[in-house]
């Protein structure tokens, strides 16, 4: 199975660097027009190219990491190339949807939507991922692919403007949330860069609770809320600022721009 990465801008690149070093022995080809910035990832197994007919014809598994309004005109411009008993289409652009590609590509094609976050940089994405009745079955691969940049999910297309509010747009909220704290870090006596440490340590080790424990969060609470302590009075004194509530308001104001609601 090769895999043809169509787009490698930021988040193009980022898979092939996941697929490099996750993936050794499966052929990539990866393309942009001007192929300066990913010439140095040329390699025996790694094809940089600009030509996209000769990408489609070599590979299995097409990664379309274009911006979103140039996927479905890609999808049409190359349709006569395209084969679906060969073919797995893959897009990871916002809001365009499986059915719209499909109506691009002609029927029978496996279509697979990703959404991945930033920490794709640093193989910690999250990626949503959702397709069709891939008649070639190769859904499993097409995880592979993501997990080699984090972790993946499985979720109804339904859900895919959610999973892109959550875990998308989640890292701006978890980052503003990590300013807010280093602010407090530094009004209670740390200079920026080591409030910065412990806080962003300190996310990682209370990430690290859930996904290790499999606990609730309340659970951890729990444990560090000593009666009438100090941590106790401060969730509440922060609770009653509305804590809680302006992240939901927030993840919840977010999800209606999305459906432009
Ligand atoms: N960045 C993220 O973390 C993230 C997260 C979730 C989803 N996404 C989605 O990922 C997609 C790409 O985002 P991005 O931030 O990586 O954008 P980007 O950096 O602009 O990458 C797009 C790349 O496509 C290339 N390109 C344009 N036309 C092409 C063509 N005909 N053939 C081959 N390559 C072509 C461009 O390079 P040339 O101009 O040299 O061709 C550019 O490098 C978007 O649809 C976005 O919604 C991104």
């Amino acid at each position: 199975m090769k895999i043809g990465i169509i787009g490698c801008g930021n988040l193009g690149t980022s898979i092939l660097e996941g697929i490099a070093t996750k993936m050794p022995e499966i052929e990539v080809f990866a393309s942009k027009r001007n192929i300066n910035s990913i010439e140095k990832y040329s390699s025996e197994k790694v094809t940089v190219t600009s030509d996209n007919v000769a990408l489609i014809s070599n590979c299995d598994v097409l990664i379309l990491a274009l911006k979103p309004y140039t996927v479905l005109p890609f999808i049409q411009e190359h349709k006569e190339y395209l084969d679906a008993d060969r073919h797995t289409l893959v897009s990871v652009a916002t809001g365009i949807s499986i059915e719209e590609i499909l109506k691009s590509s002609g029927s029978n094609f496996g279509i697979y939507r990703a959404m991945p976050n930033t920490a794709t940089a640093v193989n910690e994405s999250m990626t949503a991922l959702s397709s069709n009745s891939d008649p070639l079955n190769r859904g499993e691969f097409v995880a592979e692919i993501f997990n080699g940049l984090g972790t993946t999910v499985r979720i109804d297309e339904s859900l895919m403007d959610a999973a892109t509010i959550l875990g998308a747009c989640g890292i701006a909220y978890v980052l503003r949330f990590m300013r807010a704290m280093i602010q407090g870090g530094i009004e209670v006596g740390f200079d920026a860069k080591t409030a910065t440490q412990i806080v962003s340590q300190t996310m990682k080790g209370a990430s690290e609770l859930i996904l290790q424990n499999g606990s609730h969060p309340e659970q951890e609470i729990d444990k560090v809320t000593t009666p009438k302590g100090c941590t106790i009075v401060g969730l509440n004194e922060m609770e009653h600022s509305g804590f809680s509530s302006s992240l939901i308001k927030g993840i919840t104001a977010s999800y209606k721009k999305i459906n432009n609601e």
